[in-house]
């Protein structure tokens, strides 16, 4: 079965991305078609970005990131959870995606995101960009919720209901069947750089 993480795109306290992740996390696991995990960049701690290479060319030296990578490279696909900073995704999430690259690489992504009234939906976009460049390959499926704040009770807990569950059913659908299909993609890639290697 394939394992399929979703990253929690902001570390600071009081963060809603780990109930927006919590909550996918719970409902993506009652469908039994693949096994979702939290990847949560909090737990990581990981340094502004400070290597003497980009991962595409030498693996990472810090501890934190080499840990990271290596949670990366057990998963086969990624659910991204975006805050919306500024019109774009947090720096903590573009910080972590500087940190790997092949342990990124073909591998399918869905997205949950929040915000005022464009519900994160433009940290979405300027991710799909960043994701090109590490080969992770973006769903047109995404869950968008915004002006998140609007439904929170006296504990500041979101009502997560219909409307998400009627967003993520097709997201999750569209994402299970391109990690599967991308697992064997991936083997073949894997053999041809074997072959590449012994020559
Ligand atoms: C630095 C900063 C910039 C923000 N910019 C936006 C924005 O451009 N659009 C938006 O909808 N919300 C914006 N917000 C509000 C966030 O949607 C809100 O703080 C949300 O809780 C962020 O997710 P998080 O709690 O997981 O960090 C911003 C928040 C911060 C801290």
């Amino acid at each position: 079965m394939s394992t399929i993480g979703i990253v929690v795109g902001s570390t600071r306290p009081g963060r809603f991305s780990i109930q927006a992740a919590q909550w996918l996390l719970d409902f993506a696991n009652q469908r039994g078609d693949a096994e979702f995990v939290l990847v949560d960049l909090a737990e990581f701690a990981l340094p502004m970005f400070d290597e003497p290479a980009s991962p595409l060319y030498a693996p990472v030296q810090n501890p934190n990131a080499r840990a990271f990578a290596a949670r990366l490279a057990e998963l086969d696909g990624f659910i991204f959870a975006t805050p919306e900073y500024n019109h774009s995704t947090s720096a903590a999430l573009k910080n972590a995606l500087d940190y790997a690259y092949a342990e990124w690489n073909f591998k399918p992504a869905g997205f949950i995101s929040w915000g005022a009234i464009a519900g994160g939906a433009r940290a979405v976009e300027h991710l799909r960009g960043v994701l090109a460049e590490v080969k992770v390959y973006d769903l047109r499926e995404q869950i968008v919720i915004p002006n998140f704040y609007l439904k929170f009770d006296d504990q500041g807990r979101y009502g997560f209901g219909e409307a998400e569950e009627r967003q993520a059913t097709p997201m999750l659908d569209e994402l299970v069947f391109w990690t599967e299909q991308m697992a064997s993609a991936r083997a073949v890639k894997a053999g041809q750089r074997e072959l590449v290697g012994a020559r």
